[in-house]
């Protein structure tokens, strides 16, 4: 099967969707104190989508095959909590470090999936370099999108960037590609090697969303059925982006007024870097 690519109504659709995805994170950021639930979170992000956007969230009853239905409307994966992590009545405290992962269908049935870490009060001096490290896991992924190039031109660069720091990355897990389908074909791997994998083409929308341990990339798959922690019991961080493939590089989709300028390296130069501007 091969991976889709989109129409320019499509596309209109995910800028759309991926900006009401942004627009959660922003919504909820405030939210993310010391004290705050997990569960408390998702049922303001929940009341968000439905009541104020006119959006559903994706998660709720998501049942892939071998799954039990997602029970909550977003994840959220809290220190050695690679992602998946379940809402309910933990309580965030200070020095934790969070993912809260949030995807939205639009009413003309368009996905937009992105997620951000976040620092209950003052993180420790790993949690933050950790965070750190895996956004630029995630921008140095994405500066590699451009026509020609090839998934695993994006695998590698995740993977160098994360070991040279002493890291490691979750193999378990990938990005993918995404649209009126929520999961869909290719599966981005945020390891491998350069100039292997299929051609990007423009078009092509997928999520690269890379899961770093401070430790051991091994997981462990807890008893509710989704929530994946390292084995090690290591810190994990995780920044996820919708990417659009266009003629001259690539557009971030997950934009909105408070998504987080990327990393200074990447700079305003690069084609496409809309996120920058
Ligand atoms: N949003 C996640 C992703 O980035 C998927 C979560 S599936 C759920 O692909 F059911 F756990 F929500
Ligand atoms: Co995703
Ligand atoms: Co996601």
């Amino acid at each position: 099967m091969a991976i889709s690519i989109k129409t320019p109504e499509d596309i209109e659709g995910m800028r759309i969707a991926g900006r009401l995805g942004a627009e959660v994170l922003d919504y909820i950021t405030p939210f993310v104190k010391p004290g705050v639930t997990t569960g408390e979170l998702d049922r303001l992000c929940h009341e968000y989508m439905v009541n104020v956007q006119g959006t559903v969230p994706a998660p709720l009853n998501y049942a892939p095959p071998g799954y039990t239905p997602y029970p909550k409307a977003i994840c959220t994966s809290v220190n050695d909590v690679i992602c998946h992590g379940i809402p309910g009545d933990k309580v965030l405290k200070n020095g934790d470090v969070v993912n809260l992962d949030i995807t939205v269908i639009t009413k003309d049935g368009y996905h937009g999936d992105n997620s951000r870490m976040f620092y209950i009060g003052e993180p420790s001096i790993l949690a933050r370099r950790l965070t750190e490290i895996t956004y630029e896991c995630m921008w140095l992924g994405i500066a590699q999108v451009k026509p020609g190039n090839h998934f695993g031109d994006i695998g590698h660069a995740i993977q160098l960037h994360a070991e040279k720091a002493g890291y490691s990355v979750v193999r378990e897990f990938c990005g993918h590609g995404i649209g009126k389908v929520f999961h869909e074909e290719p599966q981005v791997l945020h390891y491998g090697k350069a100039g292997t994998g299929e051609e990007l083409k423009p078009g092509m929308i997928f999520t690269i969303e890379p899961m770093i341990n401070a430790g051991r990339r091994e997981i462990r798959e807890m008893g509710d059925g989704w929530t994946i922690k390292t084995k090690d019991r290591s810190l994990s961080a995780q920044w996820e982006h919708m990417v659009l493939v266009t003629e001259t590089g690539y557009e971030v989709l997950t934009v909105s007024a408070g998504t987080p300028p990327p990393p200074a390296f990447i700079g305003n130069s690069v084609a496409g870097a809309k996120a920058a501007a």
